[in-house]
This record gives C-alpha cells, structure tokens and sequence, in this order.
C-alpha cells in the first residue's frame, strides 16, 4: 500500500518539481515502485522526465473526471523510473470545473485509492497555489513535504498554508501528516542563506529534514534533458543531497503507522 506524499508550497520556483522528480527517481533506484503525479497545469514535472506533454492525449484531467479504469491514464516508464500520472492541456481549466462537482475535495483522493496498492510511494507535484487542486493534492496525502527556499522572503506565506494543512486535517482529511521542511537552494557562502537556515531549524513549527539541498547548476540542468540528476550526473552534490533526502523520507515513513485504507 503506497504512502503518498505531497510537495506543497503556493510559492513558485521554491523546489517543488525538483524534490518531487529527483525523489522518486531515487526511490526507484532503491527498488520502491512508484507513481509521480504531477497535479501543476503547467506539467513541469511530467516534462522534466522527458514526456512531450503537448502530444498527450489524456492525463491527470481526464483520470479526475472519469474516475474509473485509472490504469489507462497512467505512464509507465523503463525500470528505474517513476511511473507518471501526467499533466494534460486540460488540467489548467480542472481547478474551476471542480467547483461545481460533487465531492469535489476527494477527487484525487478517489482516483489514487484506485492504484495505490500496486505502488510503494506515489509523489504528488503540486502548482504553486493553494487553489482545489492543491486541496484534492492535500486531501489524497499521508505526508506533506514542504520546500523552502533558503532566501529571504522565504518563512513568508508559510503559516498561511500550515494553517491550510490544519484546516484539511480537521475537515477533510484527519490523517493527514507534515513529514518536514525542505530547505533548497542553500548557498552556504551566502550569510543570509545561513540565517535563513538557522531561523527555519529553530522556528518551523514542524519537523524539518537534515538534509538541505544546495543550489547546483546541476540540478537546474537536468530536466532540460528530460532526467532525473540520478541519470544526469549522479556523482553531483545534489545527486548526494536527493539521494539523502530519500533516505530519510524512507527512514520516516517506516516510521509511520500502517496507512489509512
Ligand atoms: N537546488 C537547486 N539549485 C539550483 N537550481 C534549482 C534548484 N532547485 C530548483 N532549481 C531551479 O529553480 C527553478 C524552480 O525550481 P522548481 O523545482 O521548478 O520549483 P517549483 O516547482 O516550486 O516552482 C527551476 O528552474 C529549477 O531548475
Ligand atoms: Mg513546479
């Protein structure tokens, strides 16, 4: 029974679809089968493993509104690689058509319960926003992952979705854990990426990952080639700080109780 984890923060460009393409890379390469499901229209995540998400004819949008037979929806990869519930052209419309649906909090939820059995991990992507794609990303969790990027402006807007994560838990989806902070993107040579650091160790009112992931050129070029940084450089610093990440999100989710069902 799969364990899904979503990478949540309405911030852009904070790490979001890097952690959640290079963590289930590596946990493919720990032998876990795992699904990525890239719930953000803008399918960042679906290209950066290399799909052309433009020629894709159905997607996460359809699998949301159909409900049924996920499986056909599904990418499956060569060995090694997640499988990829994608992005298509028509999820960018999905956040407004699921106003009016019923149960329209649940749709992901309803639609991973199908699959997740075959899976060890399914890692959810989401769009910077804490719109109902957010919400049904939240909803269909166990665990939150939240990156943070090590820059000024970064602590803003956190408690904002840490209170969004509370309100899930208490309405929606009791379950529903924050497995950590991730901090990306840290220049140690930069004081104030230091202090920025510093202030989330000791502050963040949740647990936050020993692993901090480095800003790296490396890391940045990678899905430009459709690859993860494990097949594009896998001797880089961040190869090591992904790989270590992994480690110890397998390390907390042994940790956990049995999954809900
Ligand atoms: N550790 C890192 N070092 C350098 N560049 C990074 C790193 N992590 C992400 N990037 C780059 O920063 C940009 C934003 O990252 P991304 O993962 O897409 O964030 P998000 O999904 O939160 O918007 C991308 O161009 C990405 O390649
Ligand atoms: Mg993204």
């Amino acid at each position: 029974m799969a364990i899904i984890i979503s990478l949540i923060n309405q911030k852009g460009g904070v790490g979001k679809t890097t952690s959640a393409i290079n963590l289930s890379a590596y946990l493919t390469l720990e032998n876990k089968s795992v699904l990525l499901v890239d719930l953000d229209p803008q399918g960042n995540a679906s290209s950066g493993l290399g799909l052309d998400i433009r020629s894709l004819e159905q997607g996460l949008y359809e699998a949301i509104m159909s409900g049924r037979n996920i499986d056909r929806f599904v990418i499956k990869t060569p060995e090694y690689m997640p499988d990829i519930l994608p992005a298509s052209q028509n999820l960018a419309g999905a956040s407004v058509e699921l106003v009016h649906l019923e149960n329209r909090e649940y749709r992901l939820y309803e639609v991973l319960r199908q699959i997740r059995t075959r899976y060890d991990f399914i890692i959810i992507d989401s769009p910077p926003s804490l719109g109902l794609l957010t919400i049904n990303g939240l909803v269909a969790s166990d665990e939150i992952i939240i990156p943070v990027q090590t820059e000024y402006f970064a602590l803003e807007g956190l408690s904002q979705l840490l209170e969004t994560i509370m309100l899930v838990k208490e309405n929606l989806q009791p379950d529903i854990e924050v497995m950590g902070a991730l901090l990306t993107m840290y220049d140690r040579r930069n004081r104030l990426a230091r202090q920025v650091m510093k202030e989330v160790q000791e502050h963040f009112p949740a647990p936050v990952f020993e692993t901090v992931i480095p800003r790296s050129v490396r890391l940045a070029e990678a899905p430009s080639f459709g690859k993860s940084i494990f097949h594009f450089d896998s001797f880089s610093k961040g190869a090591r700080s992904y790989r270590s990440l992994a480690r110890e999100v397998i390390s907390r989710s042994q940790q956990r109780n049995t999954p809900k069902t």
